[in-house]
């Protein structure tokens, strides 16, 4: 029998094993950097920033989907950001994949949000065919960026270069006044 619930914090280890099998699976095993622990710390605390769904087959777990909460500031709702899903090899092409994304659909539609948004890999095929046969679509147009690292840490560290010009318009301004007000915005 197929039971679909949320994960518990007792579900940590698989839930790890899953993020690890999808990795493998998208050809990156070695990007998987998680530990139990930071599951634990983010998505089991007082202000969870993910959920997790385990699907079991006669209790065994055979899938999991991993998501958390976007917002739309076009349709002034939230959305559901779908990170993972996989289901075991052996269990695939039988339902399950789709019984995890109705069980999300579900929620999306209860919460009110705008949809579920994710990212696939372009020679994932079977993955894009298995969404294609759920109504999803490509969002055409939009690319997917990120920073991160230490061009992350860069962009911290970064003294705002626009103000020299600034400071040239605005004469009765000190460059290192309007450098301090950028930086660091005071409170009145
Ligand atoms: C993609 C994945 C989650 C789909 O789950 P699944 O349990 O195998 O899919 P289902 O059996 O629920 O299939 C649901 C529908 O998708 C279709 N489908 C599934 N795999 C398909 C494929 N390879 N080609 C075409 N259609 C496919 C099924 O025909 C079915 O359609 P139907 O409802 O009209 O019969 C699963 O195959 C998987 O874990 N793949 C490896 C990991 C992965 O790629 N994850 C996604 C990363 S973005």
């Amino acid at each position: 029998m197929l039971r679909i619930r949320k994960a518990t914090s007792k579900d940590i280890p698989i839930v790890l094993l899953f993020i690890r099998q999808l990795a493998e699976y998208e050809r990156e095993p070695q990007a998987v950097l998680a530990t139990e622990k930071d599951l634990r710390r983010d998505g089991f605390g007082r202000d969870p920033k993910f959920r997790a769904v385990i699907a079991k087959w006669n209790n065994e777990p055979v899938g999991m989907a991993f998501y958390f909460y976007n917002y739309s500031t076009w349709k002034g709702r939230p959305g559901i950001y779908l990170e993972d899903i996989i289901i075991r090899r052996e269990f695939r092409g039988r339902g399950i994949g789709k019984a995890l994304m109705r069980y999300l659909a579900r929620i999306a539609v209860a919460r009110k949000c705008y949809g579920i948004r994710w990212e696939v890999l372009d020679w994932n095929k079977p993955a894009i065919d298995f969404y294609k046969s759920l109504g999803a679509g490509f969002r055409d147009h939009w690319r997917a960026m990120q920073i991160q690292g230490e061009d992350l840490r860069q962009l911290a560290r970064t003294r705002l270069l626009l103000l020299p010009a600034l400071c040239r318009r605005e004469s009765g301004l000190d460059r290192g006044l309007i450098a301090h007000r950028f930086d660091a915005p005071q409170r009145r």
